[in-house]
């Protein structure tokens, strides 16, 4: 059975009320239930979590090593800023999946830059609820060839 680390990182928990026209209605919950049943289809483990704090994260990356063999993650806004969730991607030597609601390269110019796509399998940004089901589905079909 593989297993996957879902994480989401600031201000995704208000997904459903925040910006609604940028990041469409779609709650965390909503989302996170579309993962679960494409992960019973998939025949995955999945386990989810979310946080607001770069540190917290960082740590669910280390920790993923015991577990996870790849990692799905919409960083938030620390795509764009954190050298330490890169260093951390990096250092775990698990594949991990950046994905975005938006599509970060047609917004403002500093969020076209991802500090962390250089270090992650690959990317999936613009597809609303749907980035992170391709994720999920690239991740695995990468992990099981
Ligand atoms: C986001 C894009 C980021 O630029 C932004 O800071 C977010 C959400 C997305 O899913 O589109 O919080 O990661």
């Amino acid at each position: 059975m593989l297993n996957v680390l879902v994480l989401h990182g600031p201000n995704l928990n208000l997904l459903g009320t925040r910006e609604p026209d940028v990041y469409g209605n779609d709650t965390l919950a909503d989302i996170d239930s579309q993962l679960t049943a494409l992960a019973e289809e998939l025949k995955i483990t999945i386990r989810i979590k979310q946080s607001n704090s770069e540190e917290v994260l960082i740590e669910s990356l280390h920790s993923s090593r015991e577990w996870a063999n790849g990692v799905l993650f919409n960083p938030g806004a620390f795509t764009h800023t954190s050298v330490a969730l890169r260093d951390a991607i990096a250092a775990i030597d698990i594949p991990v999946v950046e994905v975005h609601l938006s599509n970060i390269h047609a917004r403002e110019s500093f969020r076209r830059e991802s500090l962390l796509a250089p270090v992650c399998l690959g990317s999936i940004s613009g597809f609303g609820s749907q980035s992170y089901m391709l994720g999920l589905r690239s991740l695995i079909k990468y992990v099981v060839h």
